[in-house]
């Protein structure tokens, strides 16, 4: 059922594992060489597949735009569908973003509002600002930079001495694991003043402050306490820190709202974005801006430092107008609140009753389900057990693809999966997919010696 990619090319993670090989999609569907067919619970990896696979609108805007005009010469011309692409975006926004600028996906999204930080600071003479503060247990992609603003201990251990240990870490807002008694309110205190104290002891150092609204691949979904985000944005606001909001996951309707930061009465200064953006059609990232970031920089007169053979470009911007057509068309936003909340309800029916399931969270159709060994205490299933991994080799064995990561406590233990469907998901789909996923953890409880890789992981057919 499953192959050996012992021969491949690839560079792979892992060259000793094996997996099904996926020839087809169609609507929240993954179909394999041999005929079995997978629910992509994880939107690829992950939260990508906003529109589900083998969309033909975007697949004939991508193929008549691809004969038209692709790319041309950024230095010397501008055209009319990145400018009609960049009005409909900044309509989708909330209000007072006022400039855009896209790029080839999430990494760059974020390395570029870091850099556009740097350079509103450094027009107004502030040099000294260099320092960008992130939190641990939060994921913004995969340079060196964004590792390192990033808090995801696993992935940045390999590359720690390159990290000029300039950029500063807060503890993540994980309400599931405040200490046993604290009250809610103490606990976001308590993170409001860690921010404050970092403030203080940083004077004019502090360029940005960035997170990801709700906490994607390295939490399981983990929103923040009620008002955490307003204090922290009022914190930004009165040291004139950039705020950016990583809405590369959570963008573009995933959360039940066009950004997830509308959730929290904020809306940050500069907004990164990918994945859904392009739902998976073209490599694809943005920037959104809001209105007096964009002043201060063009009143300084320079351009913004940045441009890539892919800013800007045509094709991009003819996949992004037709997302975004899809999405507003089809009510997409709407379907991840509603059939969000119905995946949700599911997940605590058929997944409620197991003594391995610590929380499920998230909003829309952003969830995740927190694993744990002892309900009461929350204490998390030893690191060697790789709990997480074993149930997305035994939710696959039943049909549903989801995402299992680690890091969920003190940065480095815990087990969690991301739920990040097609906002195309219907209700059925959704059923199936809490059905499947309840298959897949029992097995795994079951079994807990068996396999964590997807070595013996084959289709349902
Ligand atoms: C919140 C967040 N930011 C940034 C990134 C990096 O995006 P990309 O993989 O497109 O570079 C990711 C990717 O998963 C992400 O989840």
């Amino acid at each position: 059922m499953s192959y050996r990619v012992l021969n491949s090319q690839l560079i792979c993670a892992d060259y000793e594992r094996s997996y099904p090989w996926i020839v087809r999609g169609e609507g929240c569907w993954l179909f394999d060489d041999r005929g079995g067919r997978y629910l992509d619970a994880s939107g690829a990896t992950a939260a990508v597949t906003h529109l589900g696979h083998g969309n033909p609108r975007i697949a004939e805007a991508l193929a008549q735009q691809a004969r038209t005009l692709a790319v041309h010469p950024t230095h010397l011309f501008h055209s009319p569908i990145v400018e009609r692409y960049f009005e409909r975006l900044l309509a989708f926004a909330p209000s007072g973003f006022t400039r855009a600028w896209t790029i080839s996906g999430g990494t760059e999204a974020v390395e570029n509002a870091v850099k556009l930080a740097f350079q509103y600071h450094r027009v107004q003479g502030r040099g000294s600002r260099r320092r960008v503060i992130g939190r641990w247990s939060s994921y913004h992609g995969n340079s060196i930079l964004a590792l390192d603003i990033g808090g995801m201990v696993g992935r940045r251990s390999f590359y720690t001495d390159l990290m000029p240990e300039l950029h500063l870490h807060l503890s993540p807002c994980l309400p599931y694991r405040r200490p046993e008694g604290q009250s809610v309110q103490d606990y976001e205190d308590g993170l409001v003043e860690e921010l404050e104290r970092c403030v203080a002891q940083h004077p004019d150092q502090i360029a940005a402050f960035i997170a990801e609204p709700i906490v994607g691949s390295a939490l399981g979904a983990a929103g923040p306490t009620p008002t955490y985000f307003e204090r922290i944005a009022s914190i930004c606001r009165a040291h004139d820190i950039v705020m950016i909001a990583d809405e590369v996951m959570t963008g573009f309707g995933r959360t039940g709202k066009n950004f997830g930061c509308e959730h929290f009465g904020t809306h940050a200064d500069v907004l990164a974005c990918a994945k859904g953006i392009s739902g998976g059609y073209i490599p694809l990232g943005a920037l959104l801006v809001r209105d007096e970031i964009a002043q201060t920089l063009r009143e300084s007169g320079d351009p913004f430092f940045s441009g890539q053979t892919y800013s800007c470009i045509p094709l991009a911007a003819a996949v992004g107008i037709a997302v975004l057509d899809e999405i507003e068309g089809r009510g997409l936003v709407q379907n991840a609140a509603e059939t969000g909340d119905y995946l949700k309800q599911a997940l605590q029916d058929h997944l409620g009753d197991l003594p391995c399931i610590g929380e499920i969270r998230g909003r829309g159709l952003f969830l995740g389900v927190e694993f744990v060994a002892d309900r009461a205490t929350k204490e998390p299933f030893p690191s060697a057990l790789r709990f997480s991994k074993r149930v997305e080799a035994s939710a696959l064995r039943h049909g549903i693809a989801v995402l299992g990561a680690r890091g969920t406590v003190d940065r480095v233990g815990g087990d969690h999966l991301l739920l990040a469907p097609p906002l195309i998901l219907d209700r059925a789909e959704a059923d199936h997919l809490a059905r499947g996923l309840r298959a897949g953890i029992v097995d795994a409880l079951a079994d807990p010696g068996g396999p964590s890789d997807l070595d013996s992981a084959g289709a349902s057919r």
